[in-house]
């Protein structure tokens, strides 16, 4: 006996209901008669993000991202263009892209108007013609107005932070929406080339290499190249007066800073040291895995925090070391190696805050170990056990001290298990596994598991991943 099972959601409404028995013959008039022969349906409005269910979309997978930008400090309006192709994962009728605020002036996919409408975050696109699973397509939005800054729910700002002289986009977690539409979870990762027009007398940067700047008729573009998959989180777009700086590591890396002049004389001294930190980091994580490097420091009053953004992390004022240690160590475990979900925030902020206890016992600082052993001691009503770094309360959580410095000391509690060589083979073998890709929890204690075979990790997991309160022992 054949099993079959169509895959047909469009029947006429002139149709009679379709009897089960129905001849094949007879179904393929019935699907000639749908408009277009209508197969798909629509993609969907997240991807099931435990902390943020309506961030990214089903049904499709973005591989490149084309943003032209304009945006007047003045008048604090931004103007884009996204073009964004993109691969159908099954046959789609209609698909979601992530956008917040904003007026939209027209949407197309393979070149045709499409239909759209708007409801919170989401806005649906239907295409003119179905799509077919595995079908590669463009679609472009034309969109403009005063992008938003969104409160995250653990109340701190991100989107799009006007600032004293232009203006910084940031995006963790979901702060991208606001200044342009796409799919915006981690998990979807993609190429980018950013353009952004700005008054003469202004710059911008943004991630990846700068490819050209221009200035005509008062107004300055700027060309960014980003080949390797960023996450959307990652990507950013600084405007304001900065001092750019060029330069190569002794590796050949280019280097790239820019700097608000307020900033300079303390930023200046730090960001020297980033051909230091940078092959330090190297040493110790592997091959760095972008095309360069470099830094954002605007002023201390224009975000209320660093962030990891691709190539050049973007600092409030001028870093210290560790911090600069810390976003530099993202590069490799968060930009690289990025979390499946934002569950599995620790991955990022746990290894980057090992790092900075690292680079601290090699540099004459405490050791790992005797930093550890002192957040070991804060008392057990304190907050770093408020949850287990694997599992946090709420998605105001996600960036709370257990994801921070309980997630650095598993991997202080790794180390105690399998000695130096094994944990430098786990920290670089994981960045090389996962390289431009995503990972999760249970593939990290997998992955320790297979390279240090004889050990039981089990207590580990318990007490120090997954485990409520604080651990027994240290
Ligand atoms: N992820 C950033 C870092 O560790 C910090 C960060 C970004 C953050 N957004 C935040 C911290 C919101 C607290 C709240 O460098
Ligand atoms: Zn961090």
């Amino acid at each position: 006996m054949v099993s079959w099972r169509p895959t047909i959601t469009c029947v006429p409404r002139s149709l009679p209901a379709l009897p089960a028995a129905l001849p094949a013959a007879l179904l393929c008039l019935a699907l000639a008669a749908c408009d277009g022969g209508v197969h798909g349906t629509p993609g969907g409005s997240g991807v099931r993000d435990p902390y943020f269910p309506k961030a990214g979309n089903g049904g499709y997978d973005v591989g490149h991202y084309g943003l032209t930008l304009a945006y007047d400090p003045d008048g604090g309006r931004l103007t884009g263009t996204a073009v964004i192709t993109a691969r159908a994962t099954r046959d789609l009728s209609a698909f979601d892209l992530d956008l917040r605020g904003l007026h939209l002036d027209e949407v197309t996919v393979e070149g045709r108007g499409a239909r759209w409408n708007r409801a919170g975050q989401e806005l649906t696109v239907r295409p003119h013609d179905d799509l077919d699973r595995g079908e590669t397509f463009t679609t472009t939005v034309r969109y403009s107005g005063r992008p938003e800054t969104i409160t995250d729910p653990d109340g701190s700002e991100e989107g799009w932070l006007p600032t004293a002289d232009g203006a910084l986009g940031l995006g963790e977690p979901v702060g991208s929406m606001a200044w342009f539409p796409g799919d915006h979870h981690p998990s979807d990762k993609a190429s980018y080339d950013i353009t952004v027009t700005v008054p003469a007398g202004l710059q911008a940067v943004s991630n990846g290499e700068l490819k050209s700047e221009t200035t005509r008729n008062g107004r300055t573009t700027t060309v960014w190249h980003t080949a390797e998959p960023m996450a959307s989180y990652v990507a950013t777009v600084a405007v304001g007066h900065y001092t750019i700086s060029r330069s190569t590591t002794p590796d050949g890396l280019p280097v790239y800073t820019a700097v608000d002049p307020t900033q300079a004389a303390a930023a200046d001294r730090v960001l020297a040291r980033i051909p230091e930190i940078m092959a330090w980091e190297t040493y110790n994580f592997g091959p760095y895995p972008f095309s360069s490097t470099g830094a954002i420091v605007d002023r201390p009053a224009d975000s209320g925090y660093a962030l990891e953004t691709q190539n050049r992390p973007v600092f409030p004022g001028a870093p210290d070391t560790a911090t600069l240690v810390h976003e530099l160590a993202h590069q490799w475990y968060g930009d690289s190696v990025t979390p499946r979900t934002w569950r599995d925030m620790w991955l990022n902020e746990g290894f980057a805050t090992y790092a900075e206890w690292l680079w601290a016992e090699d540099h004459g600082g405490p050791t790992a170990q005797q930093t550890f052993d002192k957040v070991y001691r804060s008392p057990a009503d304190s907050d770093l056990w408020a949850f287990p770094p694997a599992e946090p309360s709420s998605a105001a959580d996600i960036s709370d001290r257990p994801v921070y410095d309980r997630g650095a000391m598993v991997l202080q509690k790794i180390r105690q298990k399998v000695g130096d060589d094994t944990f430098y083979d786990i920290v670089q073998g994981w960045a090389a596994a996962h390289r431009h890709g995503n990972a999760d929890t249970a593939a990290f204690t997998a992955y320790v598991e297979k390279k240090a075979p004889g050990e039981d990790f089990s207590a580990v997991w318990k007490d120090w991943l997954y485990g409520d309160g604080r651990p027994a022992r240290p």
